[in-house]
């Protein structure tokens, strides 16, 4: 049979390898935030989003995991996993990254020889509306890619990326995209060449250099964990009573996205950025249950912002994933007044502030 990389079989690792009885892989991974966000899966297939999604990955965001891997007496299907997070164990992770592994061992079977530490650390708080499963599960598909590479498989490089934004997608949809750093897809669309629904590809086409410069500000308003996961957000999109029109607007949304990456139109770029992050919302605040991830501080930063870009004529664009932090969007010349005009109108509303460059 021949195996092309829109079906999932192109991703089986070979039966045979080396044997190592043990060691230590380390790999770092970029979070990331959405231009055009992804929510809503299929039902039937595992991890295959309704609509395509764009993102920056974010330089100062990221975690470094270190993964340890030792060999298990007896080969069995069970994973033993010890999960510390700076230093300290974390066993409410365990679950989520023991269901990840029962995921993934089909298509990495020199997975269940082993026994697992996971040592991780984040420059971020972690649950708290950054998107901190992505920069894990793609820095811990990346070490398991590296697992597989000493264990004599031969990869090429874009294989390398290629499976470790596979097996990403299946512990976290968006984490698929922080493989790559830049502009990145994940999401079959028919105006992009590449894109798929399996893994995630740099974006393919001209960007205007203004959008190779660009600062996000993160501003925390709320440090506590969710409430409500997105793996349940997700889920309320199957029968949401707005979901059609949503995925058909977040394509629509795409199409714009790509002509003004090319035209370099901020103010353009703003509107449809914020348009996403309020929709997104928006089908969270019209699920059935309905919820709510804003906070009061998230609204007064809003607005302040409105008000802000009123007068002052900047641009600058606000952005929102699943949680009540805001990101703050800017072209890099404007740094300097901007930090000012945070620090003097909008450190009163939040916990903690990262700024950090959207690498392209
Ligand atoms: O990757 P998940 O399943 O945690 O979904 C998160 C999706 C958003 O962050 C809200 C949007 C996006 O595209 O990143």
């Amino acid at each position: 049979m021949i195996l092309n990389s829109e079906n999932n079989g192109f991703f089986f690792s070979k039966k045979k390898y080396f044997i190592e009885s043990n060691g230590t892989v380390t790999k770092k991974s970029h979070s990331n935030i959405a231009l055009i966000k992804y929510w809503g899966k299929h039902t039937k297939e595992i991890q295959i989003p309704l609509n395509s999604s764009i993102s920056y990955s974010l330089e100062q965001v990221y975690t470094v995991t270190r993964l340890i891997y030792y060999m298990k007496k007896k080969k069995s299907k069970n994973f033993s996993l010890k999960i510390f997070l700076s230093g300290e164990k974390k066993n409410i992770f365990l679950q989520k990254i023991r269901n990840f592994f029962h995921r993934i061992a089909y298509y990495c079977s020199y997975l269940q020889d082993y026994n697992f530490i996971i040592e991780t650390h984040n420059t971020f708080p972690h649950s708290c509306g950054i998107a901190s499963s992505a920069s894990s599960i793609s820095a811990l598909s990346l070490c398991i890619m590296e697992i597989e590479k000493k264990l004599g498989s031969f990869l090429t490089k874009e294989f390398f990326f290629k499976k470790a934004s596979f097996l990403s997608r299946l512990g976290s949809g968006s984490a698929c995209r922080s493989i790559y750093s830049g502009l990145v897809v994940w999401g079959y669309h028919k105006y992009i060449k590449g894109s798929s629904n399996l893994y995630s590809i740099r974006y393919p086409y001209q960007v205007h250099p203004i959008f190779t410069k660009m600062l996000d500000t993160i501003l925390i308003v709320d440090e506590k964990p969710k409430k409500i996961l997105s793996s349940k957000g997700h889920q309320l999109m199957n029968r949401h009573p707005y979901a059609k029109e949503r995925f058909k607007y977040a394509n629509q949304n795409m199409n714009r996205m790509i002509s003004i990456l090319k035209t370099g139109d901020l103010p353009e770029f703003g509107k449809l950025v914020e348009y996403e992050s309020l929709t997104l919302h928006a089908m969270m605040m019209t699920s059935n249950p309905y919820y709510l991830c804003m906070k009061p501080n998230t609204l007064s930063v809003i607005h302040t912002l409105w008000d802000f870009r009123i007068e002052s004529k900047k641009n600058i664009y606000f952005s929102l994933d699943a949680g009540a932090n805001v990101h703050l969007l800017y072209p890099i010349q404007e740094k300097t007044s901007i930090s000012k005009w945070i620090n003097s109108d909008l450190l009163s509303y939040c916990k903690q502030i990262i700024t950090s460059f959207c690498i392209y």
